[in-house]
């Protein structure tokens, strides 16, 4: 039986990564390890709790003694690695939170793999899950590909990018074998409602103003949360080796163009007159150094591995809020406490 950890499986994307693995191989002996911080819900593994194969641990990345401990007690076969501090505004608010997490932690997790591996690479494989924004931002034209140099412009941006120079420094240096993957803005079930798409989903269903930064001009390529998990599952299992595979869902969208097309799916399911969500659309101070455009290349990862994303943008967005509309209790509870002062200080304050 495989031991494979999973870091930050209670967020986002890492619980659909956990759940996809679980499931899928129940020949592998699952780890979540995660701190549960404001973005961490076990909640989103709650089907999973009576499962055999999985086992939740909470822990931080950061915290070298007790990560060293644990591999030295599981002694894992693979790790992949999610957790992180994510939102890019917050990072522009605390960036010393993301260097600890994402560049710290990373290494932490890198070192102990190292230990407990001693140099004897059969059968080990450590994954990194990584970002787009480490290649910058593109003008009007462009992709980015695997070859793109770096140039990060958020402390979020450049943390990842640092974490993914620690990744490639141990494959180079001590002949770990590592494999990367840079993807685009995921969207669907279980994103907290500090990003784009969950937070007008909620303030458009509580009819509270939809903050759009800017002109609404910046592009962003979108992909559902469910293939960006078998792109992870597809590159942990079959990418070569030292490489990075870009991520992406040929999906490009003005933000004001996505939150139009969000207010008609809104009108529809709320039973509102056509055009009444969209009077909510406020536009507010941009964002800090905001990345005009992201745009990936994910040539490689389907010539290479025959991955493709699977669902058009209209029926995800339909899915994602079908899924937010019957999961009230959800999106309730991650909205209250904490995340109502970040909000505060995020939008009302300034
Ligand atoms: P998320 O913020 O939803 O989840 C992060 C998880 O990591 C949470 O469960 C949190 O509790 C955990 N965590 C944070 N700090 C930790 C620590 N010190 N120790 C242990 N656990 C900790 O993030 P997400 O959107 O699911 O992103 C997951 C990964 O994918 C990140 O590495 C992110 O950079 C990357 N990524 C995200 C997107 C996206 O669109 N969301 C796109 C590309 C890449
Ligand atoms: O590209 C991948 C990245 O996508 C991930 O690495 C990050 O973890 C993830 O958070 C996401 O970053 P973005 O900054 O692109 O996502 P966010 O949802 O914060 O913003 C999407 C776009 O919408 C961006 O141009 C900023 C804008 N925006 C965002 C918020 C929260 C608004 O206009 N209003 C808002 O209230």
């Amino acid at each position: 039986m495989k031991k494979i950890l999973i870091t930050g499986g209670a967020g986002f994307i890492g619980s659909h990564v956990v759940r996809r693995f679980v499931t899928n191989y129940p020949n592998y002996s699952i780890y979540n390890l995660d701190a549960l911080t404001y973005a961490g819900n076990l909640e989103n593994l709650k089907d999973l709790e009576n499962s055999s194969n999985y086992t939740f641990v909470k822990g931080d990345i950061t915290d070298e003694t007790f990560i060293n401990a644990l591999f030295s007690k599981e002694q894992f076969d693979g790790v992949i690695h999610l957790a992180a501090e994510s939102h890019v505004d917050r990072s522009i608010m605390d960036p010393l939170a993301f260097v600890r997490t994402n560049v710290m932690g990373t290494a932490v997790l890198l070192n102990a793999a190292r230990q407990s591996w001693k140099a004897n690479w059969e059968g080990k494989r450590f994954y990194h899950v990584s970002t787009d924004e480490v290649y910058g931002s593109l003008g009007e034209t462009g992709l980015f590909t695997e070859d793109t140099p770096y140039d990060p412009h958020s402390p979020y941006s450049a943390s990842k990018a640092a974490s993914d120079h620690f990744v490639r420094a141990y494959h180079d240096t001590y002949g770990m074998p590592v494999v990367l993957s840079n993807c685009s803005n995921n969207y669907g079930p279980n994103h907290f409602p500090e990003k784009l798409i969950p937070l007008a989903i909620f303030n458009m269903r509580n009819n509270k103003p939809v903050p759009v930064y800017g002109t609404g001009e910046n592009v962003r390529d979108w992909l559902f949360v469910e293939d960006h998990a078998r792109a992870i599952d597809t590159i942990f299992h079959n990418g070569r080796v030292g490489q990075t595979y870009n991520i992406g869902g040929f999906n490009e969208w003005k933000n004001i163009d996505l939150i139009h097309l969000l207010c008609s799916i809104m009108d529809r399911k709320l039973n509102r007159t056509e055009g009444e969500t969209s009077k909510l659309i406020t536009f507010v101070k941009d964002r800090a150094g905001h990345d005009l455009r992201y745009a990936i290349d994910a040539n490689k990862l389907k010539n290479e591995l025959g991955w493709e994303p699977s669902l058009q943008f209209e029926e995800g967005l339909e899915r994602t809020v079908d899924w937010y509309l019957t999961n009230e209790e959800w999106l309730n509870r991650v909205t209250s406490g904490a995340y109502q002062n970040y909000y505060e200080s995020q939008y009302v304050a300034r």
